[in-house]
């Protein structure tokens, strides 16, 4: 009995022994340096409210490039323009890859889309053919414009119709947001009170929020059969967009006519069957890309929208600013287009400084070293994860001063009506893994903004 209860004390020693050596242990040498933590838990950084605040404090004592123990695991933090541009432009190839994310494969075990993929060839070839299809079915170009003004008027006349009453926007505009992926994706609009459409959006949010509650568990493994029920909740909103996705590819799969291809997915089915569905063009990959273009195309330009009306409402005289320089270069009987961009610097300027203020992605999305590779001077091994703090970008006081105040004219030169250029300024990140959906945001961010500013007042109602 005495010798079974000494035999398991000394392997528990063992085991603590291995696991702080392990802790304390840097990965390689010249490795960058940071705070502690303790084993298993890691640095208290990773409890803290707003991990990119957290982040950024950090890197004030240990620089641009630190490392951070996250549960037992290690990652490197960049923080700053010139590490940040370092990482993703100059050693771009260095850092394209992105770590195996648990939270992610619970509802996807394979990561075949876009976002969490591999930087393998068949995800190269893969994110060139999404590039190029959308590109030519009007991602970003002038000609798709009429198609988003088309969706804005449908919710300008949503909103005329709730004139003087107090109005909930945010889950109007992420429809009519959604709706303009949706008819690129699926080829179809969805009408705002078609219930499976509202649940699928309701979905795709409580997937965000359950993702963001268990992120942590990624790098604590340990902790997970504590929090099963969330686990399996996460889990199944995941494969629920994913049966939504899946059911617009069967449905394209019955209507399917080589002869006449309608939308980005009639284009991959195309694809798929030249390629005899294999170099990562197959049914299951076309379902994870297009969760992953439903998801970013909607939620990043909504949440964007929903701050600019939020910083338009609290700032009324900016608000009246941006509604003089529309009604005086575009008039009051058209809707703005593109092409009017040049002749309203002032609204653009406030748009920059929207996307600055709010800075929707604080961090990218986590990155690996594809190899051996170094940052800032130090030594990062292959496979080391890295998070590249954007709030650093957007919120350094030596860059902006006084950043915390909302401000169009840190982009507005008054003297020359133009729009001031920074080049910190990276809100769709940079580099191999940088951000596919840019233009189309840009060009939905100002259409919706310009006609919103355009067409009414935005207050908060009365009480
Ligand atoms: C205001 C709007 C948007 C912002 C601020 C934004 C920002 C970002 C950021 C910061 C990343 C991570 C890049 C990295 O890890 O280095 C990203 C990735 C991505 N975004 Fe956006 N985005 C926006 C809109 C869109 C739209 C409209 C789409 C397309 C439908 C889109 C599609 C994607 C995709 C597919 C990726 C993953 C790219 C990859 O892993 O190779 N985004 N975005």
């Amino acid at each position: 009995m005495f010798s079974t209860i000494l035999l398991i004390l000394l392997i528990l020693m063992l085991l603590i022994t291995w696991v702080t050596i392990r802790h304390y242990k840097a990965p390689c040498k010249n490795f960058p340096p940071g705070p502690w933590g303790l084993p298993l838990l890691g640095s208290s950084a990773y409890f803290s409210k707003h991990i990119y605040k957290t982040m950024w404090e950090l890197s004030k004592k240990y620089g641009s490039v630190y490392s951070v123990k996250m549960g037992p695991d290690c990652r490197v933090i960049v923080v700053g323009s010139d590490a940040i541009k370092e990482c993703l432009v100059k050693k771009g190839n260095d850092y394209a890859d992105r770590p195996p994310l648990w939270v992610f494969q619970l509802s996807n075990p394979h990561a075949y889309g876009i976002t969490s993929a591999r930087f393998d060839d068949a995800f190269q070839r893969r994110r060139r053919f999404c590039h190029t299809t959308l590109r030519g079915l009007g991602f970003g170009k002038t000609s798709f414009e009429s198609k988003i003004t088309e969706e804005i008027s449908v919710l300008l006349d949503h909103f005329k119709r709730k004139l003087d009453i107090p109005l909930e926007v945010k889950d109007i505009i992420n429809r009519s947001v959604s709706n303009i992926i949706c008819s690129i994706t699926f080829g179809k609009r969805f009408e705002y009170t078609d219930p499976e459409f509202i649940y699928m959006i309701d979905t795709m949010h409580k997937w965000f929020a359950m993702i963001q509650k268990i992120f942590r568990l990624n790098a604590m493994a340990f902790l997970r059969p504590f929090y099963k029920n969330e686990i399996n909740h996460c889990a199944n909103l995941g494969k629920n967009l994913h049966r939504f996705c899946r059911q617009q590819i069967d449905d394209h799969h019955a209507k399917f006519n080589e002869d006449n291809i309608r939308d980005f997915i009639d284009t991959y089915l195309a694809e798929a069957q030249k390629r005899h569905n294999s170099d990562g063009f197959c049914d299951e990959d076309l379902q994870s890309v297009l969760v992953d273009l439903f998801v970013a195309g909607t939620e990043t330009t909504a949440t964007t929208l929903n701050w600019a009306l939020l910083l338009m409402i609290l700032h009324p005289s900016i608000q009246e600013k941006v509604f003089h320089e529309i009604k005086e270069n575009v008039g009051m009987n058209r809707l703005p287009k593109l092409d009017d961009r040049k002749h309203l610097p002032y609204t653009e300027a406030t748009l920059l400084e929207i996307q600055r203020f709010a800075c929707i992605a604080p961090y990218t999305l986590s990155h690996s070293a594809l190899t051996d590779s170094t940052l800032c001077g130090y030594n990062i091994p292959k496979g080391m994860v890295v998070l590249l703090i954007l709030w650093s970008l957007h919120h350094d006081p030596k860059l902006w001063p006084e950043p915390n105040k909302f401000d169009p004219n840190r982009f507005y030169d008054a003297s020359t009506g133009t729009v001031i250029k920074h080049e910190s300024f990276m809100p769709f990140s940079a580099g191999r893994r940088m951000c596919m959906g840019e233009q189309l945001a840009k060009h939905e961010l100002f259409l919706y903004f310009s006609s919103m500013m355009q067409q009414f007042q935005f207050t908060i109602p009365p009480g």
